[in-house]
């Protein structure tokens, strides 16, 4: 959506407390699952002490919170809280448009600390700022953690709730990276399914949306500039495909009787680079997970089901990068005489971010004598659904060596700061529109 924000001035300017918010994500850092770098996998135990920490921040801050039904979590200033909002539009406090800002805790597996958790806790931060400073504005600004963005069980799927709304039969297929049902989880941890279903905004809540960001990708570091104004986001599909063989054994059967939904899976995995070049020169496929049935080393697979994830930032060409990648599985799976199943979920389409909201934070980053420059992102992030909401914006700050996904993402401390003195700004000025 573009076309409603229109630039503000920097009057009464203040900063965040750059020491607090670095104890913060060094704080959230620690809570994690086994293994290297920060696994929070969404309504994993670590997510669920994450989520509990991250309001115990706000209540010591004495802010109010309002979790909706799908887990998305949203903090404001006690005037703005949402005592009198209703149940079914827990986020409309008193009914006054809102600025929301934020982004994920949530984490992939063995992912890094600040994917997700800078733009959450910095917006948390710029809440706490405007409240401590009490700033006047003439509208709240709330800080958001959306559920569930790095799709344990869907891609950006607290958002999509607001977006669209989930049904108990759509939330009941969903299935989790360990294979688990996400209604099981879901409900084993305390959550109401009725409640999910009803999640879904009303846009006119909404005035406009902010979410900071790491870059993940090389960009800002080789031109050495601070921040990054987002212009749009990558389109993504994906889902699973599932070859059907016949299990046999590994010894006695001969290569030539064999139907190993393995083997067919292994070369739709090395064709895949290709079809995706074959659609544009942008286009990405990847296959992330593995599963095989009944996995036994000495029993021919039975079956093969791969996760496939595929981005293209045009809307026509992630359509047809679909198309062109069921049509490889359907080939092998007829070489190797196999049988295929393809079931990709609706894809997230490719956006356009607000030009308006990118000149309130280019007035902001220049305001702090900080160096910008426009970039695409190629990562996908909560803010492409609330762009189909409000006029929505993106900062990105730089990533050390371009690593994201991994233990060795990282981001100066300074930049850090750059990122969510931007943001501030920007939220401000917004709130002030
Ligand atoms: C989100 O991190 C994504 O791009 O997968
Ligand atoms: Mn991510
Ligand atoms: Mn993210």
């Amino acid at each position: 959506m573009t076309g409603r924000i229109s630039t503000g001035g920097t009057t009464g300017r203040i900063s965040v407390d750059g020491g607090r918010l670095r104890s913060d994500l060094e704080e959230l850092a620690r809570i994690s699952g086994p293994g290297p770098g920060v696994s929070r996998t969404s309504f994993s135990a670590a997510d669920a002490q994450a989520r509990a920490w991250f309001l115990d921040r706000c209540a010591q801050a004495g802010l109010s919170v309002v979790v909706d039904g799908i887990g998305n979590m949203f903090v404001s200033a006690p005037s703005s809280s949402s005592s009198s909002s209703s149940s079914d539009q827990p986020y409309a406090g008193d009914g006054t448009p809102a600025v929301w800002s934020g982004s994920h805790i949530d984490s992939v597996p063995r992912g890094g600390r600040f994917d997700g958790a800078l733009g959450a806790l910095a917006a948390l931060e710029c809440v706490r700022r405007l409240h401590e400073e009490k700033v006047p504005l003439r509208r709240p600004v709330r800080a958001v953690v959306y559920s569930d963005e790095e799709g344990n069980y869907r891609h950006l799927l607290g958002s999509s709730a607001l977006a669209r709304g989930f049904t108990r039969a759509e939330l009941e297929a969903l299935t989790g990276r360990d294979g688990d049902r996400f209604v099981d989880t879901f409900v084993a941890a305390g959550w109401d399914l009725d409640r999910a279903t009803q999640t879904k905004v009303d846009p006119r809540v909404i005035h406009s949306t902010v979410e900071l960001h790491i870059e993940q990708g090389p960009q800002l570091e080789r031109l050495g500039h601070q921040i990054g104004v987002v212009t749009g986001i990558v389109g993504l599909g994906g889902g699973s495909i599932t070859f059907h063989g016949r299990a046999d054994h590994a010894g006695t059967t001969p290569l030539a009787a064999r139907k190993d939904a393995l083997v067919a899976a292994g070369a739709l995995v090395v064709q895949l680079p290709g079809v995706a070049r074959s659609v544009s020169d942008r286009a990405v496929a990847t296959v992330g997970i593995i599963t095989v049935e009944p996995g036994s080393a000495n029993v021919v697979a039975e079956t093969a089901r791969l996760t496939v994830d595929f981005r293209d930032p045009h809307q026509a060409r992630l359509a047809e990068l679909g198309r062109a990648i069921t049509a490889a599985a359907r080939a092998v799976a007829a070489r190797y005489g196999v049988g295929v199943d393809v079931d990709f979920e609706p894809a997230i389409p490719p956006c356009q971010l607000d030009e308006g909201v990118q000149a309130v934070i280019a007035e902001a980053a220049a305001g702090r004598g900080l160096v910008a420059s426009s970039l695409f992102s190629g990562a996908g992030h909560d803010s492409q659904n609330m762009a189909a909401l409000a006029p929505t914006g993106m900062i990105f700050v730089p990533s050390i060596g371009g690593s994201s996904h991994c233990p060795d993402e990282d981001t100066a401390w300074d930049a850090v700061e750059n990122g969510a003195n931007v943001l501030l700004d920007t939220v401000t000025a917004l709130a002030r529109t």
